[in-house]
């Protein structure tokens, strides 16, 4: 049997989200699904991700072994001789959660394996042990995401408040950069001198507020123009590149309501929302840039 982890976007309130404020973020129709393969007695714990070239044992000496090993430690269930292989649907370092996905599902697989329930809270801790280990602190907003789908407001002191919503098209652009989360949230840090009370991170936090208002009454043009400005003061913060800017200029010029990076930005992804007759055009616009983008489905359950 397949265990799945979702990956996400951030529709508003990355970074800001760390300080304690309100983040709009809904779970993508596609992560990461694991299958876990029993490998004879005197094995040890394995991940084969064939599509990220990803071929790890929980003892070897690079990130996803840590993280591997930090959920098998976090569930207390040794070094299991399995091989856990996984499907990948999003790219991995893109800021698409596909860490947080891999985490979940990984912990939902040991459990099952181990014939142990899915407690949501054992997944949880175990997904967010693997999410220190590769991304240093981390607001949980990924793990939360990739365990319970859906649309919602998370907060780090309150968690995901799930809300309701239709259907959303959302197109997703993966920059195909690499990128640091932790090296970001640094660099949001240095340029706060990490004082709360900063009004961009403020601002970033109300619009997460606006937002998630527009979104409940769909009114996806002011939703828009509150990712705009969200992605303005996110380039203010020192965390847009050039590439990220013109892959949200061009998707506005070709009538997109709203376009920003998504996650930690200095790299990973953009999203943007849009007509959907315009959507094509943006699509070619971003794959003449050299990015693959896609269109997800956010909400609609
Ligand atoms: O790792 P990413 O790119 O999905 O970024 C997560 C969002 C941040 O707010 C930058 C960090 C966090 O832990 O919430």
């Amino acid at each position: 049997m397949s265990h799945i982890g979702l990956g996400k976007i951030i529709l508003l309130g990355e970074h800001a989200v760390v300080y304690g404020y309100p983040a709009l973020a809904a779970a993508l129709d596609r992560g990461v699904r694991v299958d876990a393969i029993p490998t004879p007695a005197g094995g040890t714990l394995r991940l084969d991700i064939p599509s990220w070239n990803l071929k790890v044992t929980a003892e070897d000496d690079n990130s996803f072994a840590h993280g591997l090993a930090a959920i098998a430690d976090a569930l207390e269930l040794g070094r299991p001789p399995l091989t856990l292989v996984g499907d990948a649907q999003i790219p991995p370092g893109a800021g698409l959660g596909a860490s947080a996905a891999f985490a979940v599902a990984v912990a939902r697989a040991l459990l099952a394996q181990a014939k142990k329930p899915a407690d949501a809270a054992a997944v949880r801790a175990a997904a967010s042990a693997s999410e220190t280990v590769l991304h240093g602190t981390a607001s949980g907003v990924d793990v939360a995401l990739a365990q319970a789908g859906g649309v919602g407001v998370f907060r780090k002191s309150t968690g995901l408040r799930p809300i309701q919503i239709p259907t959303l098209r959302v197109l997703v652009g993966p920059s195909g950069s690499p990128r640091s989360t932790a090296a970001m949230v640094d660099r949001v840090a240095q340029a706060t001198s990490g004082i709360v009370d900063d009004a961009r991170l403020k601002e970033l936090g109300a619009l997460a507020d606006t937002g998630t208002d527009a979104l409940l009454r769909r009114d996806i043009p002011a939703l828009g123009a509150d990712m705009n400005r969200a992605h303005t003061l996110l380039g203010e913060l020192g965390v847009s590149t050039p590439l990220l800017d013109a892959l949200c200029n061009v998707a506005r010029k070709l009538g997109a309501h709203g376009a920003k990076l998504t996650g930690a930005g200095g790299g990973g992804a953009v999203i943007a929302l849009a007509p959907r007759d315009q959507e094509p055009e943006i699509l070619a616009a971003w794959k003449s840039a050299g990015v693959n983008g896609f269109i997800a489905s956010i909400g609609g359950r």
